[in-house]
Formats: C-alpha cells, structure tokens, sequence
C-alpha cells in the first residue's frame, strides 16, 4: 500500500464518515480513509447494517475497513469476511470510549487486557492477506497510560501502522490531546505512526509531523469543515494558508454530497440525518442563520437542492 509523503486520513467516525462522506472528504483531499468501526459478531452473525458498513468503493482507495471486539476467534472470521470486500488494510479499534463496548473489553476495554489485546492483533495479522493497523489511546486512565508497551506489542505482533488517539478513555473526548506522548512513541516503534486528536487547524498537522508523525488523522474537523485536508496539505507545501471556500463551491459540494447519500440512503427516505453535514458546509457565510432555516424544512433531496439553488440565487444577486 503506497500512501506517499505524510498521509492524512480521515478519521473513523461512526454514523459520520460513511461511504457517500468518504467520498467527499476524497475529493476534499484526504489521502486515506477508514470505515466506521465494525463490531466483529455482527459480521459473522451477517447483521444487514455491518455488511452494508464494510463496502468500500474503487474510488476511496487506499482504504481501510475497521472492526472491533474481543474474541480472537470472532476477530479472525470477521477477517474472512472483511476481506471480501478487497479493502486495503484492517484496521482494529483498539481506542472506542462508549461503556457498553469498552465495559466488554472491547474498543478501548482491550487496554485493560493487554494480553487479551496481543492476541487480538497477532490472530487478525495471521488471518489475513492485508496489512492490519491498529488505533487506541493512551490508556484506560491517567493513572494507567500504557501507550508505549501497546506501540511495542503492536509492532512485534506484526501490525503495519499505529494511530494514537492522545487521549485516555477516560477523558472520552473532553480536556485536550496530549500530544508529548507522540515523540516517545516515535521513538519506541518503527513502523508508521499516526497521530490524531484535535487537529484543527494546519498548523496541527505540522506540530504532529514535527513531533515525528508520519501521518495526521482528523475526525471531527472534518465535519465541521470537510475542506480541512486540502487546507492542511497547501499550508504543509507552502507554509501559507488556502483563500476561502466561495459560496459556489459550498453549494456544489453539499449537493454532490447529497446526491450521494439519497442514492446510497435510497432516494424514498427522509434525510433528517443529513442535516448534520450543514454546518460543515454553511458555518460562518453570509445568510448562515436563514439557509439553516430554510435547510430544516427540506426533508426530500429534491426539497434539499431547491433551498440550495434558490440561496444560491438570491446570494448572487444581492452581490451583483
Ligand atoms: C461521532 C464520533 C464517532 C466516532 N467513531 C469512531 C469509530 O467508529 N472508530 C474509531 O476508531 N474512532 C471513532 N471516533 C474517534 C475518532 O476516530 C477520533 O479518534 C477522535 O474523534 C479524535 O480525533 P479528532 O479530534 O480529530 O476528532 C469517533 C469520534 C466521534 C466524534
């Protein structure tokens, strides 16, 4: 898998980065991608909405299915079915805060069970054909940060990447990363590490690749403002900051986006759930207030495009 000089992937974000936002976020300029996470016995017991999640399209290459549990036996079938789908690597979550997966063990529970842990990922790189990465956190709390003993059983039992979220479950997404522990883990393993959390602005990403990164993750700027990658990479060839995103190309995103969804939704269905990609595209521009207004009472792609087109309008207008 060639990812080039300083990848930036595309964070895992469930009932976020689904494939129609994968896409986009492509096109926008992020170099790698990664599914929602997975849970392992839904795959196997062949639950509609995990097959339906691990799908990858041609055109999100490289690309990365991610799959979480904490039965090294259910990880290894899942794998045989993970790799159907011909994704570029699996990637086990290793990090996930929510207590009914961490409370099992599983997501960022395996930091309690590190034994539990290697087993995982020494079964998932023998099963499979592909490269397996694996993303976590610091540790389960402050007082038990085992990042740099994971990097190292991580890189022994075969994996080919590491992402840190630098944070401990415990904080789940509150205070702030803690990206000092990046360079020591830099310094502990060889192979590549990611870092994530809390990369907002390009000056971030730089810090991260400074600290010896070798790729920058960003989740959930992303969705505040899917032009973040393109930003990120001009500012890390230029040392400048992109011009802003015109009012055109917001519409024109926004509605490939939602040509997108409706097909991968099926077009019959209410999309309420695509109004949380709005303010992504819309905060912060002129007639942000009445768009969003008008937004929440279109319900239909066709409803959606129109509020679009006539703001579109009536934005040229008041500019001509
Ligand atoms: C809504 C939401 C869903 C998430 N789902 C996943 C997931 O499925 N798998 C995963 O590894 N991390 C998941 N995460 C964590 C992100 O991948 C990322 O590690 C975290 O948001 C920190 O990065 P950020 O500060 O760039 O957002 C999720 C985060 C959010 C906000």
């Amino acid at each position: 898998m060639e990812l080039g000089d300083h990848p930036l992937f595309l964070a895992p974000m469930e009932d976020v980065t689904d494939q129609p936002f994968r896409v986009i976020c492509k096109e926008l300029g992020a170099d790698v991608l990664v599914t929602e996470f997975t849970s392992v016995e839904a795959l196997i017991r062949n639950v509609k909405k995990a097959a339906h999640r691990i799908r990858v399209l041609e055109e999100e290459r490289p690309v990365g299915v991610q799959i979480f549990g904490f039965n090294e036996d259910s990880f290894s079938k899942a794998v045989e079915i993970v790799v159907q789908q011909k994704p570029d690597f699996i990637d086990i979550n290793a990090g996930c805060c929510a207590r009914k997966h961490a409370a099992r063990g599983e997501g960022a529970g395996l930091l309690r069970d590190l034994q539990n842990f290697e087993r995982i990922v020494k079964r998932v790189v023998a099963s499979s054909p592909l490269p397996v990465t694996v993303k976590t956190r610091l540790g389960w709390d402050h007082d038990s940060i085992v990042i740099l003993e994971v990097a190292r059983m991580v890189e022994a039992a075969g994996a080919s990447a590491l992402t840190v979220h630098c944070r401990t479950k415990q904080q789940m997404y509150k205070g702030e990363a803690d990206w000092s522990w990046l360079e020591k883990i830099r310094k502990t393993i060889s192979i590549p590490l990611i870092g994530n959390g809390d990369v907002i602005e390009p000056e971030h990403a730089k810090i991260l690749l400074d600290c010896g990164c070798d790729g920058v993750m960003i989740g959930r700027a992303a969705l505040r403002n899917p032009w973040v990658f393109k930003q990120v990479r001009y500012f890390l060839k230029t040392g400048l900051k992109l011009s802003a995103i015109s009012l055109q190309e917001r519409v024109a995103i926004c509605k490939k986006h939602l040509h997108f969804y409706s097909r991968h939704q099926g077009t019959r269905d209410r999309l309420y759930a695509f109004r949380k990609f709005y303010t992504g595209y819309f905060n912060g521009i002129a007639g942000c207030a009445k768009l969003r207004a008008a937004l929440m009472t279109a319900v239909t792609a066709t409803e959606i495009e129109n509020v679009l087109d006539d703001f579109l309008r009536h934005s040229s207008a008041d500019t001509n």
